[in-house]
């Protein structure tokens, strides 16, 4: 439970004074601070014992009993118990309490005289406790901070700064830092704020490092394979349509939804023409959100053994979860699903799909799923029906618009000597029908020739000749790309954003046709 349900629930708790309380959480300082406001609030005697400070009343600070030990101080709140009703006596470090053992033993007794007593005795642990003591008391599991707590934790990180360092952030770099950092302890946020705090300044690039500290906290995640990305060398040309539509999703993965009663974007299914683009937009968007990106490879889950693929599934998502905010990536997500529906392997794939749209649906964690397929007519169904994915974007081959941007970006990146416009113009022309992937390597061809010979022998003709070497796709297998894309027009709206019909710029990606 969060903060404030943790806070109602242990108030019940100790004013029906149960006599034994186990408080699951592994921040004791965090508890701690809860169980202080509320010895203020119902007003009743609260002490806490720790293997430093023997006992203390826990606001006064006072220190009643000097013995250090666990058996010292429980010997201790046994006698008072006997003298004062109504007390409550915390412990914070019990190491073991698992089974049948002379400590537990020691607590067994304990408890008995709260009973008697109208006493409590309380124990914040993360560790199993003996049945037999559990079975006379209550357990309550505090979890680590909400992004509503995060968010001052976040802000009380940084006020002590203000002024003394330059800061740019505001609400809601506040409000994002909370949302990275949300599944860590309090104590692990507070280091990572101070940490990028000690460099001497707080910018909004530093969100992309509390990422990865994130990230490296979470770094032997199950199942999920953390892909590194370089913001930098990161670019997509053409594909108009849907980063328009991908800058909406932004607000919407960052917006505080909760109040609407929306749920955060599920995430995209990029379908189409192998080499466009589709597993480049993944990396895109996870690089121009400042998110980490998580691929999960179904094929590799499906593994050798049967019946463990939904054990594993179950834990990836779970994992991406704890993750978000994230971006998680799916590629060829047909691959691993093929055979759904189908006898072939048992129903594993049939049941994964199941697991995937459950965990689809429910998920109420910002995780952006990107998936993407070429194949579609191997994907079952049930994945492309409304609803599923916020989106189905279809990746056709590049028009000319398109192929003179992906030209244009290769040759800044790999070249010198650009062509003249008129040999840019022609190279545009006569490359109709090369995926985003061929144009890349007939530039690519052009620099490898400038690398050995000298830039200098980089000419019209030197392009126009690697242009016309490159066989694409669309000649080598032309009823593969005709059955790929007649799908695509249908069922789904144009990545580029131009209507397939008039070849203009349309206003919003183009309207889906129901399937
Ligand atoms: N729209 C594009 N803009 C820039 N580069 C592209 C584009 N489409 C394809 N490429 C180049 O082709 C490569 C292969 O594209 P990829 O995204 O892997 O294709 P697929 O759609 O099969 O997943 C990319 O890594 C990139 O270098
Ligand atoms: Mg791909």
């Amino acid at each position: 439970m969060n903060k404030t349900e943790f806070h109602t629930t242990l108030s019940r708790m100790f004013r029906a004074r149960i006599p034994f309380i186990v408080i699951n959480s592994m921040e004791r300082a965090r508890v701690l601070d809860t169980i202080s406001v509320l010895a203020d609030e119902i007003v009743i005697p609260i002490y806490v014992h720790s293997l430093s400070h023997g006992t203390q009343d826990i606001n006064a600070k006072r220190t009643l009993n000097e013995d250090k030990s666990v058996i010292g101080g429980l010997d201790y709140g046994i006698q008072q118990m006997s003298q004062r009703q109504n007390l409550t006596f915390v412990f914070t470090e019990v190491s073991d309490l698992g089974d049948d053992n002379m400590v537990a033993r020691h607590f067994y007794d304990g408890v008995i005289q709260a009973i008697e007593r109208g006493g409590s005795i309380c124990v914040i642990t993360n560790n199993p406790v003996w049945q037999q003591i559990q079975r006379m008391g209550m357990a309550i599991k505090l979890d680590t901070p909400d992004e509503d707590e995060m968010f001052e934790v976040v802000r009380e990180s940084v006020m002590p700064y203000l002024g003394s360092i330059p800061i740019e952030w505001g609400e809601p770099e506040y409000r994002s830092a909370a949302q990275i950092l949300s599944n860590m302890s309090k104590v692990e946020a507070e280091n990572v704020l101070a940490t990028i705090m000690a460099k001497g300044t707080l910018t909004v690039e530093d969100l992309g490092e509390l990422s990865m500290h994130k990230d490296k906290l979470f770094s032997d995640i199950s199942g999920l394979e953390k892909v590194k990305i370089e913001p930098n060398t990161l670019t997509v040309a053409g594909l108009e349509g849907m980063r328009k539509w991908l800058d909406e999703q932004r607000v919407l993965m960052t917006a505080d939804l909760r109040e609407r009663k929306l749920r955060p974007p599920r995430g995209v299914l990029l379908v189409g023409v192998p080499g466009c683009g589709k597993s480049l937009s993944a990396k895109f968007i996870a690089a121009s959100w400042n998110l980490p990106l998580y691929r999960l490879d179904l094929a590799s889950i499906q593994g050798q053994y049967l019946g463990q693929s939904e054990g594993r599934l179950k834990d990836a998502f779970t994992s991406a979860d704890n993750a978000s905010p994230c971006v998680l990536w799916i590629d060829e997500v047909e691959k691993g699903l093929a055979g759904a529906g189908g006898s072939g392997d048992g129903g594993t794939s049939t049941r994964m799909v199941g697991q995937f749209l459950f965990w689809l649906q429910e998920s109420r964690y910002r995780v952006f799923v990107v998936a993407t397929a070429n194949d579609v007519s191997k994907l079952p169904p049930e994945l492309l029906r409304r609803g599923r994915f916020d989106e189905i974007f279809f990746v056709d081959l590049p028009g000319e618009e398109e192929r003179k941007d992906i030209i244009s970006l290769y040759i800044n990146k790999n070249l010198l000597t650009p062509p003249s416009m008129e040999c840019l113009s022609q190279i545009v022309k006569s490359s109709d029908g090369f995926s985003g992937a061929d144009l890349e390597s007939a530039v690519r061809d052009v620099a490898i020739k400038a690398v050995i010979h000298g830039d200098s022998i980089v000419s019209d003709e030197l392009y126009i000749r690697c242009f016309t070497n490159v066989i694409p796709l669309s000649k080598t297998s032309p009823e593969r790309i005709e059955a790929i894309r007649a799908w695509g027009r249908e069922r789904a709206v144009m990545a580029s954003g131009v209507s397939w019909n008039s070849g203009n710029p349309t206003e919003k990606p183009g309207k889906r046709i129901l399937i």
